[in-house]
């Protein structure tokens, strides 16, 4: 699929569907409306009356144009009151009518953005949409007909003031490489666990590295163990599969500005290990590797936009398996730091794997980092399915990664770390335990993660909320949302420079 800039009327434009975004009872402001009103002789009007079509949130009305238009079909989609506008609601749209377009086999559509809806960011986000519409995990499906790609062929936005082509051809080129590193994350996080295991998951990240020139380490448990990832590695026991600690460097051309490290938390599968899961919570486990795919998938959109920073990412996979081999609770582990760990609940891994994977990324020196973890259910509890909990030990960093966030529209909310939580963390034989009690259970992990960083700048996300859906919403389809990667590449690539 190509996507397209035209600057003009929607009037004689050929194509299988047009797309116009409305906001609420906004539908008749501007000429655009009179235009296309007036080409089906006023029955437009009329239709979107009857039809109460107001613009309303997640409203849609489709009107089939008999030959009387260039567009065979108009689609009004509905985006709620204007106040309420943010412009990741255009990457909703431009999905909205991009699956739209499926069902009537469409080759050619067009996404209209008026009413001053035609920025950069305004195309940037729309042509997003267009490819994160596309998106199905449709492989495991045995019907060929369930299988078959849309027939999109051509998506064009259309506006009614020129950008210019060549601004247009930067925003499209960056929105395809941040839509495919998302698509990338979703995919390795759709992918039942018995395939995505920590092997596979290093050679995923070969391809990334083989793919964007980037170099990779990839360590088996031997040489984990000499590097005394004892955290990690009590996790792994459990499980027959060998974990991985993968590591894929990215170096700018010239001098780089600085170094960032982006962790993601790798379990391929949490079933709880001995403190094993009830069958409802284990169900959708094969997530617990999200932040480990986003990691990987961003850090080649990032190699890909020849950003201008050295960048680190890391994941620690391994499954957490109970077994005769598995670590048990009342176990005494030493980190990689030297700290020693009381385990008093074995479902309580990401911790262990994460901070060994912080110890190693502390170890590169780098001036940011950043982790990403399906952490907690209690971060789920806390602000809901679709919210990331953000922690972090220095403020003007996490401002800046909030303010990238808010412009690639992944939602993310503060919580605090209370010094007062780390009571809850003593053990009276280690130097601390992995869990607390139940109540701030995600202000607790981030806790226990940040003994591991010391006084490198860090900003953690606890992503158990959104990293993945059962409910689809614009761009976002059931199952592994890919969320962390516009966040990771709108901030690398736009700010904290
Ligand atoms: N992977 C889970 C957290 C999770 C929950 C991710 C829901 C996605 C959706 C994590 O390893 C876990 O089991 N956390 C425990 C911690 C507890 C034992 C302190 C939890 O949240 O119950
Ligand atoms: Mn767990
Ligand atoms: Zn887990």
């Amino acid at each position: 699929m190509k996507i397209a800039l035209h600057v003009g009327s929607p009037v004689d434009l050929r194509c299988d569907l047009l797309a116009i975004p409305v906001f609420e009872d906004q539908l008749r402001v501007g000429d655009m409306f009179q235009a296309l009103d007036r080409g089906l002789g006023g029955l437009l009007g009329r239709l979107l009356d009857e039809e109460q079509f107001k613009g309303k949130k997640s409203q849609s009305l489709s009107v089939h144009t008999h030959g009387k238009m260039g567009p065979q079909r108009i689609l009004f989609l509905g985006m709620g009151p204007r106040a309420d506008f943010h412009y990741s609601d255009l990457r909703h749209v431009a999905a909205r009518s991009v699956r739209s377009s499926r069902g009537i086999t469409a080759r050619a559509i067009v996404l209209m953005l008026g009413q001053g809806l035609d920025d950069e960011r305004a195309l940037q986000m729309a042509s997003e949409g267009f490819f994160l519409g596309r998106y199905r995990f449709d492989r495991y499906l045995s019907a060929e007909d369930a299988r078959k790609p849309d027939a999109l062929e051509m998506a064009t936005l259309l506006l009614a003031v020129d950008h210019g082509q060549e601004a247009f051809n930067r925003i499209a080129r960056r929105a395809e490489i941040t839509a495919n590193a998302v698509m990338r994350a979703r995919d390795l996080v759709n992918e039942p666990a018995s395939e995505v295991t920590p092997t596979r998951m290093a050679a995923e990240a070969q391809k990334t590295a083989d793919k964007h020139g980037l170099e990779v380490r990839i360590l088996g448990p031997k040489e984990c163990r000499e590097l005394g990832m004892g955290m990690f590695l009590a996790v792994a026991q459990g499980s027959d599969q060998e974990p991985r600690f993968i590591h894929l460097t990215y170096k700018p051309k010239g001098k780089a500005r600085k170094r960032v490290c982006l962790v993601g938390k790798g379990v391929t599968f949490d079933s709880g290990g001995l403190s094993l899961k009830p069958s409802n919570a284990m169900e959708d486990m094969k997530v617990d590797m999200s932040g480990g795919a986003a990691v990987i998938s961003a850090i080649g959109a990032l190699a890909e936009l020849e950003v201008p920073f050295e960048i680190h990412a890391i994941t620690a996979c391994t499954e957490n398996m109970p077994s005769g081999k598995a670590y048990k609770l009342g176990d005494v582990i030493k980190s990689m730091n030297g700290k020693t760990v009381e385990i008093n609940n074995t479902d309580a891994e990401g911790r262990l794997t994460l901070g060994d994977a912080i110890s190693y990324a502390i170890g590169l020196g780098p001036d940011e980092l950043f982790d990403f973890a399906t952490l907690t259910g209690a971060c789920v509890v806390a602000l809901g399915p679709h919210v990331a909990g953000m922690m972090t030990n220095d403020q003007s960093l996490a401002d800046r990664w909030l303010a990238a966030a808010k412009l690639a529209g992944e939602d993310m909310w503060q919580l605090p770390l209370p010094e007062r939580l780390k009571d809850m963390l003593k053990s009276e034989i280690a130097d601390m335990r992995n869990t607390g009690e139940r109540y701030g259970g995600a202000l607790t992990a981030g806790l226990f993660l940040r003994e591991f960083v010391g006084k490198t700048p860090w900003v953690h996300v606890d992503i158990a909320g959104p990293a993945h859906t059962d409910k689809e919403f614009g761009a976002i389809p059931k199952g592994g949302t890919g969320f962390g990667v516009a966040t990771i590449v709108e901030y690398l690539s736009n700010h904290g420079q």
